[in-house]
Protein backbone atom coordinates (compact mmCIF):
# COMPACT_ATOMS: atom_id res chain seq x y z
CA UNK A 1 0.00 0.00 0.00
CA UNK A 2 1.60 3.21 -0.76
CA UNK A 3 2.10 5.68 1.81
CA UNK A 4 2.38 9.38 2.35
CA UNK A 5 3.91 11.34 5.29
CA UNK A 6 2.44 14.49 6.37
CA UNK A 7 4.42 17.12 7.68
CA UNK A 8 2.62 20.00 10.46
CA UNK A 9 5.14 22.64 10.99
CA UNK A 10 2.48 24.80 12.75
CA UNK A 11 2.65 25.30 16.50
CA UNK A 12 -0.82 24.24 16.28
CA UNK A 13 -2.42 20.51 16.00
CA UNK A 14 -5.71 21.54 15.27
CA UNK A 15 -4.97 24.49 13.81
CA UNK A 16 -5.52 25.97 10.06
CA UNK A 17 -2.57 24.41 8.67
CA UNK A 18 -3.59 21.30 10.31
CA UNK A 19 -7.55 21.67 8.60
CA UNK A 20 -5.69 22.27 4.97
CA UNK A 21 -3.94 18.61 5.73
CA UNK A 22 -6.97 16.77 7.16
CA UNK A 23 -8.81 17.74 3.69
CA UNK A 24 -6.18 16.10 1.99
CA UNK A 25 -6.07 13.05 4.48
CA UNK A 26 -9.52 12.90 3.95
CA UNK A 27 -8.45 12.62 -0.32
CA UNK A 28 -6.06 9.86 0.66
CA UNK A 29 -8.26 7.74 3.09
CA UNK A 30 -11.01 7.85 -0.27
CA UNK A 31 -7.70 6.80 -2.14
CA UNK A 32 -7.04 3.67 -0.51
CA UNK A 33 -3.53 5.53 0.01
CA UNK A 34 -2.01 5.46 4.01
CA UNK A 35 -1.42 8.39 5.52
CA UNK A 36 0.71 9.21 8.82
CA UNK A 37 0.65 13.12 10.24
CA UNK A 38 3.73 14.33 12.33
CA UNK A 39 3.07 16.84 14.45
CA UNK A 40 6.39 18.73 14.22
CA UNK A 41 5.85 22.94 15.07
CA UNK A 42 5.40 22.59 18.77
CA UNK A 43 8.60 20.46 19.56
CA UNK A 44 11.64 21.53 20.27
CA UNK A 45 13.84 21.38 17.18
CA UNK A 46 17.09 23.03 16.89
CA UNK A 47 18.91 24.08 13.63
CA UNK A 48 22.15 22.59 11.56
CA UNK A 49 25.52 22.99 13.16
CA UNK A 50 26.97 21.89 9.90
CA UNK A 51 28.78 19.55 12.23
CA UNK A 52 28.91 17.42 8.90
CA UNK A 53 28.60 14.26 11.68
CA UNK A 54 25.45 12.82 9.01
CA UNK A 55 27.90 12.80 6.73
CA UNK A 56 29.46 9.38 8.32
CA UNK A 57 26.52 8.28 10.13
CA UNK A 58 23.56 8.79 7.92
CA UNK A 59 22.13 10.45 10.70
CA UNK A 60 21.82 13.58 12.44
CA UNK A 61 23.51 14.33 15.68
CA UNK A 62 20.88 15.90 17.75
CA UNK A 63 19.04 12.36 18.17
CA UNK A 64 14.79 13.89 18.12
CA UNK A 65 12.08 14.16 15.82
CA UNK A 66 13.98 14.54 12.97
CA UNK A 67 16.07 11.04 13.41
CA UNK A 68 12.32 9.30 13.92
CA UNK A 69 10.88 10.66 10.77
CA UNK A 70 13.66 9.93 8.52
CA UNK A 71 12.98 6.29 8.43
CA UNK A 72 9.31 6.64 7.67
CA UNK A 73 10.42 9.39 5.07
CA UNK A 74 12.49 6.87 3.74
CA UNK A 75 9.82 4.52 3.59
CA UNK A 76 7.47 6.47 1.80
CA UNK A 77 5.80 7.13 -1.14
CA UNK A 78 5.66 10.98 -0.77
CA UNK A 79 5.57 13.63 1.53
CA UNK A 80 3.71 17.10 1.93
CA UNK A 81 5.36 20.17 4.44
CA UNK A 82 2.74 22.11 5.93
CA UNK A 83 3.56 25.64 7.47
CA UNK A 84 2.18 28.75 8.79
CA UNK A 85 3.21 31.59 6.97
CA UNK A 86 5.50 33.86 9.51
CA UNK A 87 6.53 37.01 8.03
CA UNK A 88 6.46 35.89 4.41
CA UNK A 89 8.32 33.07 5.18
CA UNK A 90 7.86 29.35 6.48
CA UNK A 91 7.81 28.95 10.12
CA UNK A 92 11.15 28.38 12.28
CA UNK A 93 10.49 25.63 13.58
CA UNK A 94 10.40 23.40 9.99
CA UNK A 95 12.95 25.41 8.27
CA UNK A 96 15.23 23.98 11.43
CA UNK A 97 13.30 20.30 10.71
CA UNK A 98 13.41 20.16 6.80
CA UNK A 99 17.57 21.56 6.87
CA UNK A 100 18.22 18.43 9.16
CA UNK A 101 15.98 15.91 7.86
CA UNK A 102 17.20 16.38 4.14
CA UNK A 103 21.14 17.39 4.56
CA UNK A 104 21.41 14.52 7.32
CA UNK A 105 19.70 11.39 5.63
CA UNK A 106 22.07 9.74 2.78
CA UNK A 107 18.84 7.45 1.42
CA UNK A 108 17.43 8.23 -2.31
CA UNK A 109 14.60 10.54 -2.33
CA UNK A 110 14.45 10.08 -5.86
CA UNK A 111 10.51 9.90 -7.04
CA UNK A 112 9.29 10.62 -3.98
CA UNK A 113 6.55 12.72 -4.68
CA UNK A 114 5.96 16.36 -2.55
CA UNK A 115 3.82 18.71 -1.71
CA UNK A 116 3.91 21.77 0.14
CA UNK A 117 1.10 23.38 1.57
CA UNK A 118 0.63 26.88 3.00
CA UNK A 119 -1.55 28.30 5.62
CA UNK A 120 -1.44 32.68 5.63
CA UNK A 121 -4.12 35.07 7.67
CA UNK A 122 -3.48 37.50 4.33
CA UNK A 123 0.26 37.56 2.82
CA UNK A 124 3.45 35.69 2.12
CA UNK A 125 1.80 32.35 0.97
CA UNK A 126 3.93 32.20 -2.68
CA UNK A 127 7.26 33.06 -0.89
CA UNK A 128 6.47 30.34 1.84
CA UNK A 129 5.63 28.22 -1.04
CA UNK A 130 8.49 28.57 -3.09
CA UNK A 131 10.83 28.24 -0.34
CA UNK A 132 9.53 24.97 0.85
CA UNK A 133 9.42 23.23 -2.60
CA UNK A 134 13.12 23.53 -2.94
CA UNK A 135 13.70 20.92 -0.80
CA UNK A 136 11.81 18.64 -3.14
CA UNK A 137 13.47 19.93 -6.02
CA UNK A 138 16.96 19.89 -5.19
CA UNK A 139 16.14 15.79 -4.32
CA UNK A 140 14.56 14.52 -7.85
CA UNK A 141 11.25 14.68 -6.23
CA UNK A 142 8.28 15.43 -8.54
CA UNK A 143 6.03 17.79 -7.22
CA UNK A 144 2.43 17.68 -7.18
CA UNK A 145 0.34 20.64 -7.94
CA UNK A 146 -3.26 21.42 -7.77
CA UNK A 147 -6.11 24.11 -9.50
CA UNK A 148 -4.24 26.92 -7.56
CA UNK A 149 -1.10 27.44 -5.35
CA UNK A 150 -2.02 25.10 -2.13
CA UNK A 151 -2.45 27.56 0.30
CA UNK A 152 -5.49 28.32 2.22
CA UNK A 153 -6.14 31.55 4.14
CA UNK A 154 -7.14 31.91 7.83
CA UNK A 155 -6.18 32.96 11.50
CA UNK A 156 -8.52 30.08 13.29
CA UNK A 157 -9.36 26.31 11.74
CA UNK A 158 -12.79 28.30 11.67
CA UNK A 159 -11.72 30.55 9.29
CA UNK A 160 -9.62 28.07 6.80
CA UNK A 161 -13.35 25.92 7.43
CA UNK A 162 -14.72 28.86 5.57
CA UNK A 163 -12.14 29.52 2.54
CA UNK A 164 -13.91 27.20 0.09
CA UNK A 165 -11.40 27.39 -2.81
CA UNK A 166 -8.75 26.74 -0.06
CA UNK A 167 -10.07 23.16 0.51
CA UNK A 168 -10.86 22.85 -2.96
CA UNK A 169 -7.05 23.42 -3.87
CA UNK A 170 -6.22 20.86 -1.48
CA UNK A 171 -8.45 17.82 -2.56
CA UNK A 172 -7.33 18.40 -5.71
CA UNK A 173 -3.71 18.19 -4.60
CA UNK A 174 -4.44 15.16 -2.82
CA UNK A 175 -5.93 13.29 -5.87
CA UNK A 176 -3.24 14.65 -8.01
CA UNK A 177 -0.29 12.95 -5.69
CA UNK A 178 -2.13 9.53 -5.22
CA UNK A 179 -2.41 9.62 -9.23
CA UNK A 180 1.49 10.68 -9.15
CA UNK A 181 2.20 8.19 -6.72
CA UNK A 182 0.33 5.35 -8.54
CA UNK A 183 1.57 5.90 -12.09
CA UNK A 184 5.25 6.75 -10.75
CA UNK A 185 5.01 3.12 -9.15
CA UNK A 186 3.62 1.45 -12.57
CA UNK A 187 6.16 3.13 -14.31
CA UNK A 188 9.65 2.07 -11.84
CA UNK A 189 8.03 -1.82 -12.71
CA UNK A 190 7.76 -1.24 -16.23
CA UNK A 191 10.89 1.17 -17.09
CA UNK A 192 12.63 1.28 -13.57
CA UNK A 193 14.01 4.42 -12.38
CA UNK A 194 16.37 6.94 -14.41
CA UNK A 195 19.86 6.71 -14.03
CA UNK A 196 21.64 9.04 -11.57
CA UNK A 197 24.82 10.88 -12.01
CA UNK A 198 26.70 11.74 -9.50
CA UNK A 199 30.32 12.89 -8.45
CA UNK A 200 30.72 16.21 -10.09
CA UNK A 201 31.02 18.69 -6.71
CA UNK A 202 31.14 22.45 -7.53
CA UNK A 203 33.08 22.90 -10.61
CA UNK A 204 35.36 25.73 -11.16
CA UNK A 205 36.89 26.93 -14.77
CA UNK A 206 39.99 24.74 -14.05
CA UNK A 207 38.19 21.91 -13.45
CA UNK A 208 39.17 21.70 -9.72
C1 LIG B 1 5.14 35.00 14.21
C2 LIG B 1 3.98 35.03 13.24
C3 LIG B 1 4.15 35.63 12.02
C4 LIG B 1 3.10 35.64 11.09
N1 LIG B 1 3.31 36.20 9.86
C5 LIG B 1 2.30 36.19 8.95
C6 LIG B 1 2.51 36.70 7.63
O1 LIG B 1 3.60 37.13 7.25
N2 LIG B 1 1.47 36.68 6.78
C7 LIG B 1 0.23 36.20 7.14
O2 LIG B 1 -0.68 36.23 6.32
N3 LIG B 1 0.02 35.67 8.36
C8 LIG B 1 1.03 35.65 9.27
N4 LIG B 1 0.82 35.08 10.50
C9 LIG B 1 -0.47 34.39 10.77
C10 LIG B 1 -0.42 32.90 10.48
O3 LIG B 1 0.43 32.58 9.43
C11 LIG B 1 -1.78 32.39 10.08
O4 LIG B 1 -2.74 32.74 11.03
C12 LIG B 1 -1.79 30.89 9.85
O5 LIG B 1 -2.93 30.54 9.12
C13 LIG B 1 -1.76 30.10 11.17
O6 LIG B 1 -1.71 28.72 10.88
P1 LIG B 1 -1.78 27.62 12.04
O7 LIG B 1 -3.13 27.78 12.72
O8 LIG B 1 -1.65 26.33 11.37
O9 LIG B 1 -0.65 27.90 12.98
C14 LIG B 1 1.85 35.05 11.43
C15 LIG B 1 1.69 34.43 12.69
C16 LIG B 1 2.74 34.43 13.59
C17 LIG B 1 2.56 33.74 14.92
Amino acid sequence: MAKVLLLNGSPHPKGCTATALQEMISVFDAEGIETELIQAGNKNIRGCIACGSCMKTGKCVFDDLVNEVAPKFEAADGLVIGSPVYYASPNGTILSFMDRLFYSTRFSKHMKVGAVVVSARRGGNTATFDVLNKYFSISGMPIATSTYWNQVHGFTAEDVGKDLEGLQTMRNLARNMSFMIRAIADAKDKYGLPEVERGSFTSFPDGK
